[in-house]
């Protein structure tokens, strides 16, 4: 329960109070700016990739995308569409029809890393961390492994939060179980992409941790100088996001950045810091990402994160690391790097640059 006169202030109830302007504290400095796009969006690199894994030659073509972006689109997936309309419905009603004080009842605590619940602020209180706050609110669930996972913790209300799956299944946890299965096939997908047996990414996360964050970005009165958030790539180790047909993410390539466009039955990969950057060697790299507001409408997206255990350390893979290619990247424990990230922000890609053993 949030105490009275908490400092966390809640974006969407920012935005009902309907002023002209954001309060300073969401205002991003010139050069983080949307508009200030180092060269504009039509940066000539194309698009994100689509990848249709029902299709010919995948492993090429998710082997280049994670190469080249960081980031791809995938069709085909084996997610029936229905649970991902579900998903998308029971974020937004929980974000549009559950009154403020209740939705309050879930707050998270803003001192704890990912904490489970409704929260507004992605990095926990510090003194390293003063930077500008994104125009996000969230509720975070923890699904995987099941013994973390107690749907207690989740909405209550709407009623259907939790009892609105298509085959009558709650919502959430099949969402889990389908994004973890899919997890665990692009991890296959992309060992093999690197000509790697399929299981050698997936031993080196070990056991999945999965959080899913449901993000929502209510209208900006100035979307020009806010971002609904900041520029960063992912800590862990594969990301699968899906959105609702309002754009906003963007991936950063060669300095520009590119909108991913939505697509109501796609679901976004976004490799992320420990595993494939670090795991493969720097042979693929994370996707820089950040969503951009917009003044005439609320945005939802749907992340599901699959991490590597606290307890885990991670390194370049011993397949990969041989006399000709030595191991660019320091071993570090996950849960180490995690708070890290935390406490200092992402700066864009800071985290993982700091573990180059060469930069
Ligand atoms: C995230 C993220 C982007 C989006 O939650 O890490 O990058 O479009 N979200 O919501
Ligand atoms: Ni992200």
């Amino acid at each position: 329960m949030e105490v009275e006169g908490s400092p966390v202030m809640r974006v969407q109830s920012i935005a009902q109070a309907g002023k002209s302007e954001v309060p300073p504290q969401y205002i991003q400095p010139p050069s983080d700016r949307p508009n200030n796009n180092a060269g504009g969006k039509s940066g000539g690199g194309g698009d994100v990739p689509v990848i249709d894994l029902g299709g010919d030659s995948v492993r090429e073509a998710v082997g280049r995308a994670c190469r080249d972006w960081g980031a791809f689109q995938v069709t085909n997936h084996g997610v029936p569409i229905r649970l991902l309309d579900d998903m998308r419905k029971v974020g937004m009603s929980f974000f549009n029809e559950c009154p403020m004080k209740d939705k309050l009842m879930y707050a998270c605590s803003p001192d704890s890393a990912a904490a489970e619940g409704y929260g507004s602020k992605m990095l926990v209180d510090s003194d390293e961390n003063h930077g500008v706050l994104d125009w996000r609110d969230y509720f975070d669930h923890h699904t995987l492994p099941l013994s973390r996972r107690n749907p207690s913790n989740w909405p209550h209300y709407p009623p259907n939060y939790r009892k609105l799956g298509f085959d009558r299944r709650e919502v959430v946890s099949q969402f889990s179980d389908e994004m973890n299965v899919l997890a665990q096939k692009l991890l296959g997908i992309i060992s093999e992409s690197l000509g790697l047996p399929s299981s050698c990414l997936k031993d080196a996360v070990g056991e999945f941790y999965q959080n899913i964050t449901v993000s929502y970005y209510p209208p900006c009165p100035q979307p020009d100088l806010t971002l609904g958030l900041q520029s960063h790539s992912d800590f862990g180790a594969l990301t699968l996001l899906i959105q609702d047909q309002v754009s906003g993410l963007e991936v950063l390539k060669d300095s520009h950045w590119y909108p991913v466009q939505p697509l109501p039955e796609a679901i976004v990969v976004l490799v992320s810091d420990q595993t494939e950057q670090i795991i493969t060697n720097g042979n693929y790299r994370s996707a820089v990402h950040r969503a951009v507001t917009n003044s005439k409408g609320a945005r939802l997206s749907v992340a599901t994160f699959h991490d590597p255990s606290k307890t885990r350390n991670i390194s370049p893979a011993s397949e990969i690391v041989c006399q000709s290619s030595p191991a660019r990247y320091r071993e570090v424990n996950y849960g180490d790097y995690m708070s890290r990230w935390y406490t200092k922000g992402p700066e864009g890609k800071r985290n993982v640059d700091s573990l180059l053993i060469d930069p």
